[in-house]
């Protein structure tokens, strides 16, 4: 029956079943093939495409059928009939059958286009390019399966969480400055000429006062702007599933975040995962240099500095004695069979970029106690009983052990970069997702420009002591956790502190005074003061979750108009040059383009 006078059949619909059917479909033209007598055109809809035959019987159809072009908007009329044997596609949902068209029409032409519309040929596209015509872009199979997961996921999350009470609420995105890390983008005022709003970072201040104001489980498919270096994970604009509950600790939190993450990778990707393992922070980095480890590789840093610290080889004894440093050993198996000697010379090379003066290796050609066999241009340096040492602790006969020494962040950078290129390299990985939880971060780390909250400073440190805080802020760990997959962050989150003097403190030891906190953050120092329910959450980015779902190196990909590493949007050209009319509305004048102005 026909429901729609566009459209009465998609692509995916057409099958077998249908033979002799008469349709009506309507789509774009994505391929004409002119076989001197009939023309074929490949009808894209946004369920696939179908084959249309025209015929030269039909002299309107034939003509309509020669003029149409790649992207020319069609509605075709006629009956389903079985593909001759032999010409099936079976790529196609529709591959078994084609339509014999009786009437065409031409519903919109199209340009020439900037480049084909076909997945095969994306690579070949530069992405500014792509940018530009997104509209385009977007058209392609692949694009339209990023659009059609990141929906799958969204009314997966919606529906878990509000099944287990949590409701959806909005918060403000025209905000107060927030001192929760980030770089953010700001707003003048017109209504109160020099003052300005900030876009949110994150809803992190609104959700807690959802838990102040009596709300028990909050939601929120939530914007967040953040005026950041971007990368292939980072956009300026991004998208959160923010959540917070009350009364509830670390576990809880935990486990309602980590089930949601299993049932979206059960609905949307049909990967059945049972349980996410836990690391704690400490834990991670001795064992893999990240706090984000990709659990899917095999490999582990096995730390050695003990085992070095009275070699004879400096390279080692130097950091193994140092606390600021680290010596660890990379167990490749069977790697003195798997990589070459032009390999070890090029992770060399690899492991430069990150600081690393060398990289050290052992073949370990048999790990028999008593007739150890080692080939190493280090041994002679480590002394054979040292290097026997290792190689009983973490290698067998045929493995191959990397070396890291020096600048504990340097090592952890370097091995674990080294560790994602061999994986990457040997294809080691055991699994399509692994997910982990990242446990008890420190509170603090120390940088440059002073003290920084490792997470954020509403987060409650694990002392429920001022005193213990303020006199070894270094020493605290946080009540914190980040969910991990495939090596990437893909959320984070916190109980959070619900007492105001601990508030006080924790902004004090990142140099805010009782005074500056009162003046960048009364609202939730008083709210504190009114009853505060112990209470925690935890935020998801989306763009990295979908990007991980189907499989995309840049979260750009499952973006429908995402920003350019610079920025910018080549579709719409922002940001563009603000008018002096537009400034002098909001009391602000430009003088960096001043002369382009006056042009
Ligand atoms: P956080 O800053 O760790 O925590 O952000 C949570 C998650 O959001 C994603 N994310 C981003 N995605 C794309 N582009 C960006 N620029 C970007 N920045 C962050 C990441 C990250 O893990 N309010 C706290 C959460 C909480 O404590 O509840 C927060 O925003 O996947
Ligand atoms: P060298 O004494 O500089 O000739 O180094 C001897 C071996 O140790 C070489 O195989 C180097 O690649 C390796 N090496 C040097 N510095 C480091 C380091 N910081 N970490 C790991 N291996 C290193």
């Amino acid at each position: 029956m026909t429901t729609n006078k566009y459209r009465d059949s998609l692509s995916q619909d057409l099958s077998k079943q249908r033979v002799g059917d008469v349709v009506l479909m309507s789509g774009w033209v994505h391929r004409v093939r002119d076989h001197g007598g009939v023309v074929f055109i490949d009808l894209r809809d946004h369920t696939g495409l179908t084959q249309v035959v025209c015929n030269p019987e039909s002299a309107s159809v034939f003509r309509a059928a020669e003029r149409c072009r790649a992207e020319f908007v069609i509605r075709v009329h006629g009956v389903l009939r079985l593909r001759p044997e032999g010409t099936e596609n079976k790529d196609l949902a529709s591959g078994s059958v084609e339509l014999v068209c009786d009437s065409l029409e031409i519903l919109n032409e199209s340009l020439p286009l900037p480049f084909p519309i076909d997945d095969h040929h994306s690579a070949d596209v530069s992405e500014e390019v792509r940018l530009k015509y997104r509209y385009l872009d977007l058209r392609r199979s692949d694009m339209a399966r990023s659009l059609s997961t990141r929906s799958a996921l969204l009314n997966c999350v919606r529906a878990h969480l509000q099944k287990i009470g949590f409701l959806d609420i909005e918060t403000p995105i025209l905000t107060k400055a927030s001192p929760e890390g980030a770089r953010e983008y700001l707003v003048p005022s017109r209504i109160q000429p020099g003052s300005g709003y900030a876009l949110q970072q994150s809803p992190q201040q609104y959700k807690q006062l959802l838990m102040m104001s009596g709300v028990d489980r909050y939601y929120q498919v939530a914007r967040c702007f953040r005026d950041e270096d971007l990368r292939s994970d980072r956009q300026p604009e991004f998208t959160q599933i923010d959540l917070e509950m009350a009364f509830v600790s670390r576990a809880e939190v935990m486990q309602v975040c980590g089930d949601l993450l299993l049932d979206v990778l059960d609905t949307v990707a049909g990967v059945k995962i049972d349980h996410i393992p836990t690391l704690t922070w400490h834990e991670a980095m001795r064992l893999y240099g990240s706090d984000k480890p990709d659990l899917r590789i095999p490999l582990v840093f096995t730390p050695i500095d003990d085992l070095c610290k009275d070699c004879e080889f400096k390279v080692f004894s130097g950091p193994a004695n140092d606390t600021q440093s680290r010596v660890v050993a990379m167990t490749i198996p069977n790697g003195n069979q798997r990589l070459s000697r032009k390999q070890i010379d090029d992770y060399t090379n690899f492991v430069g970029q990150f600081g690393a003066k060398g990289l050290a290796y052992i073949k370990v050609n048999d790990a028999t106690p008593g007739k150890m066999d080692l080939q190493s241009p280090i041994v002679k340096f480590l002394g054979q009983e040292c290097a026997e040492q290792i190689v009983t602790l973490c290698a067998e006969t045929d493995d191959l052990i990397f070396f890291g020494a020096g600048d504990a962040k340097m090592v952890n950078q370097s091995m674990n970069a080294l560790r994602s290129q061999i994986a990457a390299d040997l294809d080691l990985y055991t699994t399509d997702y692994a997910p982990l939880w990242v446990d008890q971060f420190p509170m603090y780390e120390a940088s440059d420009e002073g003290m920084k909250a490792m997470h954020h400073p509403f987060t409650a440190p694990d002392t429920h002591s001022v005193d213990v805080l303020k006199e070894k802020p270094l020493d605290q760990l946080s009540q914190s956790y980040d969910l991990v997959l495939n090596g990437c962050e893909l959320g984070s989150g916190s109980i959070r502190i619900s007492d105001v003097e601990m508030q006080y403190a924790v902004l004090e030891v990142l140099g805010l005074d009782r005074a500056h906190s009162e003046r960048v953050l009364g609202h939730l120092l008083a709210a504190l003061r009114y009853g505060a329910p112990p209470h925690g959450g935890f935020a998801f980015g989306v763009d990295r979750l979908v990007m991980l779902l189907v499989k995309k190196p840049s979260i750009r990909d499952v973006i429908a108009f995402p920003k350019t590493q610079t920025a910018t949007c080549p579709l719409t050209e922002a940001p563009s040059i603000l008018a002096d009319q537009e400034l002098k509305a909001l009391g602000l004048k430009n003088t960096t383009l001043k002369k382009e102005l006056a042009q």
